[in-house]
């Protein structure tokens, strides 16, 4: 192996530059043949130990990766050229020859345990107060109790046997009192030391997990993708398998890590009292040791520790199941003895399972506003991430191909943190005449299941459409609910179960019908009452005034969302200037400016402003697409005519001239959160973008203000570390000059 494992990890490192370290080498050895290539090669190992540790321990790595490669080639030319020199513990002998006939048992002299797990704050709980008794009634003080708190990595454990500071030998955990040895993989990875730091006991067993961490995950996936080899399910998988290779010049090729996490057998060395102190020693020997850890009194510290690291855990590197906690005294640990193989001074206390098995029992298609089909897989009831899954989108027809998925498969179905749940994989199927008509395969349909009308797939489309469009009573579902939304036309109140009741009992088919209907109708509609029909009807009033952007984007015009909505709304003065647009003459304006503003660059003068910027050709064509039907032109006629409008009809630029707009705010980006004292988050954002700054949804650098409210969260602190100004409501109005 030469030079330096890239991970996934961009090589940054914070003194660019040789480490002043090499000028301190002996010097004129570039290639080794100097004067005492002995004491050279010894420099140079000292040296790429140290830059292993800053770039595997300490995450910190200092020098490029070519410097690094530089100094490796180097010691390895100086070793062939001086076969006496060769050393066990060399970075340069990390990879050695294939294990012939497989791993040989190791017997652990102290047992691999495996811990008990808790799964809610009760059993937490629970575990402090068995603790506190058992220190009780031995006599010992549990006021003086104290916990020491670290993450469960989601790898493999391992030991690692070092004798006077050399690792000696390798093993997995096996059944915990017999593994196997894997010294020469575990060799490769270089997070881990050949030699330790300063102690060197007679025998120190470190225990620890090793693990992959997420990007390098993915980019050995992605490997393995592209050389037509098979992918790997998850890191965990990925490390078992790299592991277990019996070439370690595979294994070393496999972007392994490794966390500590205790000591087995320790002989000839004082070790720490304290569990929390034992990971600072084993750290201080040069060994990786998790860096989020935390001391904690009680059951109330343990579980903020759990919900601080739950909050964070998508963002760690690498995949955790869960956190442990240890009673943080060592000489407790062995007093409060073990129960079956697990002990009772540890508890493994983990997140709900992200991942889980079950039956795919149908798969049915939905059809969307505009028409998409989409498969939605239906499931046996499972438990997964916290909540009970029952569906989960499947996308489209590719998807399922690519997943190979049959109904009647048994599938892995993944629901991490607040995500949509997905149906990851199907396990291997059953074969024989029992599994005879249990699977069954998909297929879209080629007529729409809502409307039995065509379905087509257009070339380079994902997606299958109904072409029926509004005439679907899907579509028209669909169609009014966006209509209704409280970002569109905001009429509270039109739900999912009262829009298929109107649809369906032939009340309203288009969204112009709303206007019409009367609080008599809807109180004769199910789950309706009389005062429920006249909120109704007062919401559909209230919602005709509204803003030209918002009308534009309740009218669901494909790839008109509400930015692009906006910029429409700003250009154009009125519904007919935009649907009599010639986009054509349009586009050749937009090219020929374009093409001036490059010639203006390169002369360093500024650019003219191109219209309708950011509004690509894919949109204008579906804009020029719908005015051009004429039932689309019918209904945005019968909605204006039903006295749907926005302040300054007609003005020069849309909501942008509206009465009380100006260029206050023009340039400035704001952040909104919490909850104000008056206007809701869209009225704030429509009020900054009417005096002609822009709201964006996290806090940066670039961000002016943060306009906060009661309950604002993470980004107040956001604003507070970038030092960017906090306003409240009331400031917000004093710069736009609205009362
Ligand atoms: S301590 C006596 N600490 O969890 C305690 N284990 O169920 C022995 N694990 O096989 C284990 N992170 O693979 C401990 N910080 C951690 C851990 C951890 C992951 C794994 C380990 C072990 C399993 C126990």
């Amino acid at each position: 192996m030469s030079g330096r494992a890239r991970d996934a990890r961009a090589s940054r490192f914070r003194r660019p530059g040789a480490s002043p370290l090499s000028s301190d080498l002996p010097s004129g050895h570039r290639t080794g043949h100097g004067a005492d290539p002995a004491a050279r090669a010894e420099a140079l190992r000292a040296l790429i130990r140290r830059y292993d540790h800053e770039y595997y321990v300490l995450d910190a790595p200092t020098v490029p990766d070519a410097e690094y490669d530089r100094l490796f080639a180097e010691l390895q030319a100086l070793e062939r050229d001086h076969p006496g020199l060769a050393a066990p513990d060399s970075p340069t002998a990390r990879v050695g020859g294939a294990v012939a006939g497989g791993f040989a048992p190791v017997r652990h002299s102290r047992p691999m345990l495996s811990l008990n797990n808790a799964f809610d704050d009760d059993a937490v709980r629970g575990f402090d107060r068995r603790v506190r008794e058992l220190l009780a009634e031995s006599g010992l003080d549990p006021a003086q109790l104290r916990y020491s708190a670290e993450l469960k990595y989601d790898g493999l454990a391992v030991g690692l046997r070092y004798e006077r500071g050399r690792l000696v030998q390798a093993a997995t955990r096996g059944d915990g009192a017999v593994g196997e040895d894997v010294t020469a993989n575990i060799r490769t990875i270089r997070a881990i030391p050949l030699r330790l730091e300063g102690v060197g006991p007679e025998v120190l067993e470190v225990r620890g997990e090793v693990l992959m961490w997420s990007a390098d995950f993915e980019a050995l996936n992605a490997r393995q993708r592209e050389a037509g080899e098979k992918e790997f399910v998850n890191p965990r998988n990925a490390a078992a398998g790299s592991l277990r290779q019996l070439d370690p010049a595979v294994t070393a090729r496999r972007p392994l890590r490794f966390f500590a996490y205790g000591v087995g057998e320790v002989r000839g060395a004082e070790t720490p009292a304290t569990h929390s102190g034992l990971l600072a020693w084993l750290e201080s020997a040069g060994l990786p040791v998790g860096p989020e850890r935390a001391v904690a009194n009680d059951a109330d510290g343990l579980l903020e520790f759990f919900r601080r690291i739950g909050e964070r855990r998508a963002a760690l590197p690498y995949q955790i199941d869960g956190v442990v906690y240890k009673v943080d005294r060592r000489d407790w640990h062995e007093l409060l003895g073990y129960v079956a193989r697990a002990p009772r001074f540890a508890l493994a206390h983990k997140f709900p399972a992200e991942e889980a098995v079950t039956e795919l029992l149908d798969i049915e298609v939905q059809v969307g506003r505009t028409g998409k089909l989409t498969p939605v897989a239906r499931l046996a009831p499972v438990f997964v991430g916290g909540v009970t899954v029952t569906n989960a989108t499947l996308h489209n027809e590719d998807e399922i191909e690519r997943k190979g998925l049959m109904i009647g498969d048994r599938v892995v179905v993944r629901r991490a943190g607040d995500v949509i749940p997905e149906v990851v994989r199907a396990l291997p199927r059953e074969h024989g005449h029992e599994a005879a008509g249990r699977y069954r395969r998909f297929g879209m349909p080629h007529a729409c299941p809502v409307c039995g009308s065509a379905t087509e797939r257009e070339e380079g489309e994902a997606d299958r459409r109904c072409v029926a469009g509004l005439y679907c009573p899907a579509q028209r579902r669909q169609a009014l609910l966006h209509f209704a939304q409280r970002r569109a036309m905001d009429i509270d109140g039109l739900g999912e179960k009262l829009v298929g009741q109107l649809v369906d009992g032939g009340l309203v088919s288009t969204p112009a019908d709303l206007y019409r209907l009367d609080a008599a109708t809807l109180a004769g509609l199910e789950r309706m009452g009389e005062k429920s029909a006249a909120n109704l009807v007062e919401a559909i009033d209230r919602s005709r005034r509204t803003t030209f952007a918002r009308f534009l984007f309740a009218l669901g015009i494909r790839h008109v969302g509400e930015e692009v909505a906006r910029l429409l709304a700003d250009a154009y003065p009125d519904v007919d200037a935009l649907a009599g647009e010639d986009w054509d003459a349009l586009a050749a304006r937009k090219a020929a400016i374009q093409k001036e503003n490059a010639r203006r660059r390169a002369r360093g003068e500024p650019p003219e402003p191109v219209p309708l910027e950011g509004v690509g050709p894919e949109i204008v064509d579906s804009v020029r697409r719908f005015f051009a039907e004429p039932h689309n032109r019918e209904v945005v006629e019968a909605l204006l005519a039903a006295g749907v409008g926005w302040e300054a009809p007609g003005g020069a630029a849309g909501e942008g001239a509206a009465a009380a707009g100006s260029h206050a705010l023009a340039g400035k980006t704001f952040v909104l959160t919490g909850t104000l004292p008056s206007l809701t988050r869209e009225q704030a954002a429509e009020m900054i973008r009417r005096h002609g700054g822009s709201v964006s949804g996290s806090v940066s650098k670039k961000t002016d203000y943060v306009v906060a409210g009661e309950a604002a969260g993470s980004k107040l602190d956001k604003a507070a570390s970038l030092g960017v100004a906090v306003i409240d409501e009331a400031a917000l109005r004093g710069m736009t000059g609205e009362k």
